[in-house]
């Protein structure tokens, strides 16, 4: 009896010193800080092994919390046992579940939430339970590869499950070797060391503690871990931390953006302000050298110049000339009849020799009567006889905001549109030449026009020579 009551309480204590284990777990081995937040207190591992029948338990170590809750596979503690035996430990603030004899279906996802008043942290432990020792250590946890700064304090952690050796002299163990420097780590004042273990040796880890990190640290960290036999590496890289690219890891490119933006809006302007100084020139000459040469039509003359009474100084001491010497065209002349109704048949021999009628449209070619039904009636009727029309308009035309469309659905404004029209001024500036001789016949040769720029003043029309062109 005695002998039965010194087993049992030998039991007892050995029991005791198991739980004593898992109370005082959470408080050992716990990071430095200080400061309210709540925070887990240690590497939590990821997870965890038991053999069949054994001691577990599992551990969500934190501080600062309200409340722990646990969840097994998503269902909230307690937990039927069908499902799992393991209960929780309050004498550790629910820290801690733990069963005394572990079974197949505790295995499974144990998920702990750590909630304050403002922030909810979750940790998800996966329990494997294995029916026999492995022969390989199996990894509980491992630092991940870390970024940091110079002066920085750092611990980097690895731990494994290896179970119980009942080997006399062998242990399991974990050690951390720098890569570069094949010799261990030893202990001093800034980097050292420390081991840690938890039910009864079988999970054994080692904690790497670095103090104020200098340039020479930064490299590869191995874990070496060891079961008697069998040698795992585990590596974990530790790099220095940018801070510049910490504080604007993205910056927007604004000054680039802006210096873009004023380098486009500047080629605009250029390119708008070129094509308003020399936009006209580069089109004529552009059509001269690549525009197709209407010869061989047929055809007499470049143009038809038609004028009235009035106008016929314009046409053939100004018009004329210019475009048969400067421009070397070829243009005959035509006194248009008073009356627009006898243009047609009057016209019309004339215009099938010519590749465009030149219209000086005045007040003075239409009878005085300068109103819109007119000169769309004038317009028409040029330019129903062949060759394309080009009008230059000597005054202002008449309004048209309130034109009315004619039986054709058509308006003055909308005929325009059809036809060239040139604001004429008296004299004529360099631009109505160049817009007129835009729409004149393609010429590559310009032969009397380079001698006529050296004298333009010594130009001497022949009134007569030019009236020989009158068709
Ligand atoms: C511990 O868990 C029990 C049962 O779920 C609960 O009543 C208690 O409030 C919890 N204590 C803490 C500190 O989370
Ligand atoms: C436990 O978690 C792991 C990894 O997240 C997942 O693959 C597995 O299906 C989960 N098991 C259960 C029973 O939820
Ligand atoms: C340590 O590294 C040096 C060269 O880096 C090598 O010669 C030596 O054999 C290594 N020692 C051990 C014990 O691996």
């Amino acid at each position: 009896m005695t002998m039965f009551i010194a087993v049992i309480s030998l039991f007892c204590v050995t029991a005791l010193q198991v739980v004593l284990g898992i109370e005082t777990y959470c408080l050992n081995n716990n990071y430095v800080t200080n400061g309210t937040h709540m925070q887990f207190t240690k590497e939590p591992s990821v997870e965890e092994f038991a053999i069949l029948g054994t001691f577990k338990g599992l551990h969500c170590c934190a501080k600062n919390y309200r409340s722990i809750e646990w969840y097994k596979n998503g269902k909230p503690y307690p937990w039927p046992l069908t499902s799992s035996q393991l209960i929780l430990y309050p004498e550790d603030a629910n820290q801690t579940v733990y069963t005394k004899s572990v079974s197949e279906k505790d295995a499974g996802n144990y998920t702990c939430i750590l909630r304050n008043d403002t922030v909810v942290h979750s940790h998800t432990i996966i329990l494997k339970v294995l029916a026999k020792v492995p022969d390989e250590p199996q990894v509980t946890y491992v630092s991940r590869d870390a970024e940091v700064a110079i002066g920085a304090n750092l611990r980097l952690f690895c731990e494994a499950f290896g179970g119980r050796i009942d080997l006399p002299d062998a242990h399991n163990e974990a050690i951390w070797f720098k890569m570069d420097s094949n010799r261990t780590l030893s202990n001093g004042t800034r980097i050292r060391q420390e081991k840690t273990s938890r039910e009864d040796d079988q999970t054994f880890g080692t904690y790497l503690i670095i103090n104020d990190i200098q340039p020479e640290d930064f490299g590869i960290y191995v874990c070496t871990i060891k079961k008697p036999g069998i040698t795992k590496n585990l590596t974990v890289s530790l790099r220095q931390k940018v801070m510049v690219e910490y504080i604007n890891p993205n910056p927007f490119p604004i000054e680039k953006m802006l210096l873009l933006m004023i380098a486009a809006t500047l080629l605009l302007l250029a390119f708008f302000v070129l094509n308003l100084r020399f936009g006209l020139e580069l089109r004529l000459k552009y059509k001269n050298t690549f525009g197709p040469l209407e010869e061989e039509d047929g055809k007499i003359n470049d143009a038809l110049i038609l004028y009235s009474g009035k106008d016929e100084d314009m046409a053939l001491n100004i018009l004329l000339p210019k475009l048969e010497v400067d421009y070397n065209y070829k243009a005959g002349c035509k006194r248009l009849p008073s009356s627009v109704d006898a243009w047609i048949t009057e016209l019309h021999a004339s215009s099938k020799k010519s590749r465009r009628i030149i219209f000086i449209l005045s007040p003075s070619a239409l009878n005085g009567n300068w109103d819109t039904a007119t000169i769309y009636k004038a317009i028409k009727v040029l330019d129903s006889l062949g060759p394309s029309l080009i009008c230059l308009v000597l005054e202002k035309l008449p309004t048209m905001k309130h034109e009315l469309k004619n039986s054709q659905g058509e308006t003055l404004k909308s005929t325009l549109y059809s036809v060239d029209v040139i604001d004429w001024n008296n004299p004529p500036s360099e631009k109505c030449w160049k817009n007129l001789c835009l729409r004149m016949p393609a010429r590559r040769h310009f032969g009397l026009s380079e001698q006529n720029a050296q004298r333009p003043n010594k130009r001497t029309v022949n009134r007569q020579e030019s009236l020989d062109n009158l068709v």
